[in-house]
């Protein structure tokens, strides 16, 4: 019915402890094509919340004493299958998500990878043995998994936020709640079937699906069986989770809001900054946290780069991301298509003059056009917040000291971008940007092998990379004394 050649991967129901659990009632999970209905999901709320913790809480001494391999080679079955089952995935996360389904197998290959990536990290956990200041000691420091880890993630990456935390935690030797944003459940109950199939054991990966956000949040940020709770979000949301968090002192860690900049320099290679600014930005019709979300051109070469940039957005194809040639597909809600317009026509009431798009697309009212603005100021509406949508606002600058200013003059700091072929500009901005994650000649920067990350008000801690495990780790220090002849 949904063209899966896996009908079993489109679930209905949360996972709790190896169960497909129902509930009393039901919420619509709807396409954002077209707002139709793509199928009712059993709506959990505060009780099956806390069935799935205590799952995981049941689990946890069974799951950490395995092996490091052991729990490696069921993460590389898990691997194996979302690899195997990568078209039927894209397509349930196009269905319930829009971005174009070339993007969206993309995502579960980007969602596999750290699970590939963290079942070899697991095997790499060591210790330390520090010189004790008297010679009848000696200190040892073991690695721990921290417990029960809870998170919330959210709609724009529905797989592979969850695989970028998940993976971590259970190849740390945790076991893991997770409660995806209620737009997008389908992605992760897929993750859950094919977990199941994987051999992962019951209780060790739970997913609870439901509407009621406040009361599952409540739980998974206060409940005390949980150690360590992970979101990714905006910065607002983010901020009370972490006060609620506060009340059992959870370990916690962020990746939240961006405005990213990404700046053109004068020496730039001026083709490769506009291939660059077409992925980084329009990339999920811009609904990505590390998205470029204002662009600094400086003004040699303001009128080559506007030009081509122009002519590249105007080449998007807006539409259904199950039709072939889409690049840009429906955002999330009619409402974040206002706040997007809204952003827009401020800013041009504000003095920014609009190159091309501007309004909602006639594909249907969660369709906005990719927009270029030009003549824009650091304060105005759509460079001071994060868009979060197809808009490109183009800001031009004079020298390196104004715009690194401009640049970090934001609460946020999770990724940035620049451009330029001049090595002493380069090791300067780089050093000069107070953001989490600098692309240098380079419009993605997400992958396995680095540490995802912000700093600023973009959060704490880091995903992915060689220190993506640390979050899921306790340092425990052992101190054996009495060894005097
Ligand atoms: C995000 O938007 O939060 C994640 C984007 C990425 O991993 O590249």
């Amino acid at each position: 019915m949904y063209g899966l050649a896996d009908k079993q991967l489109m679930k209905n129901f949360s996972y709790i402890n190896g169960s497909w659990h129902s509930s009393a009632t039901d919420f619509v999970v709807t396409n954002p094509v077209d707002n139709s209905e793509i199928i009712k999901v059993s709506n959990a709320g505060v009780v099956e919340t806390q069935l799935a913790v205590k799952a995981a809480k049941n689990s946890l001494k069974m799951w950490s004493a395995k092996s490091a391999n052991e729990r490696a080679q069921l993460l590389r079955n898990w691997f194996n299958l979302m690899m195997q089952n990568q078209d039927d995935l894209g397509r349930i996360l196009t269905l319930e998500q829009g971005k174009p389904l070339a993007e969206a197998k993309g995502e579960i290959a980007y969602g596999a990878s750290f699970i590939e990536w963290f079942a070899e990290e697991g095997k790499r956990v060591y210790g330390d043995i520090i010189p004790a200041p008297s010679g009848d000691k000696r200190i040892i420091v073991i690695k721990q998994p921290v417990g029960v880890v809870a998170s919330i993630t959210p709609w724009n990456f529905p797989n592979a936020m969850i695989a970028r935390k998940a993976a971590a935690a259970l190849a740390a030797g945790c076991t893991f709640v997770v409660r995806p944003a209620k737009q997008t459940p389908l992605s992760a109950l897929a993750m859950a079937e094919l977990a199941e199939r994987a051999g992962i054991p019951a209780g060790v990966f739970n997913v609870v699906v439901g509407e009621d956000a406040r009361g599952m949040g409540e739980v998974l940020t206060q409940h005390p069986d949980i150690a360590k709770f992970t979101f990714t979000g905006s910065t607002g949301v983010g901020k009370s989770l972490i006060q609620q968090c506060a009340s059992s002192v959870k370990k916690v860690s962020m990746e939240l809001g961006g405005n990213a900049p990404f700046i053109v320099f004068n020496d730039a290679d001026v083709d490769a900054a506009v291939q660059g600014a077409m992925v980084s930005k329009y990339r999920n019709a811009g609904q990505t946290c590390v998205c470029t979300n204002r662009i600094f051109v400086q003004q040699g070469v303001l009128k080559e780069f506007t030009d081509k940039f122009t002519k590249a957005v105007s080449e998007l194809v807006i539409g259904n991301g199950l039709t072939q040639g889409v690049n840009i597909g429906p955002m999330i809600s009619a409402t974040a298509v206002a706040d997007v317009d809204k952003l827009v026509k401020d800013s041009i009431a504000a003095g920014a003059s609009l190159v091309c798009g501007g309004k909602q697309d006639s594909a249907g009212e969660n369709f906005y056009q990719p927009t270029i603005l030009t003549g824009v100021t650091n304060d105005m509406p759509i460079a001071a917040n994060e868009i979060f949508g197809p808009v490109s606002p183009i800001i031009s600058f004079n020298n390196e000291d104004e715009v690194i200013a401009m640049a970090n003059a934001t609460e946020y700091g999770l990724a940035a971008y620049f451009y330029s072929r001049d090595i002493g500009c380069i090791w300067r901005v780089a050093e000069g940007l107070e953001f989490g994650m600098v692309g240098i000649n380079e419009g993605i920067i997400s992958n396995t092998a680095a540490p995802f990350g912000g700093v600023k008000q973009s959060g704490n801690g880091r995903e992915g990379s060689k220190y993506g495990l640390d979050d899921y780790l306790e340092i425990k220090y052992l101190c054996m004394g009495g060894l005097d002849k």
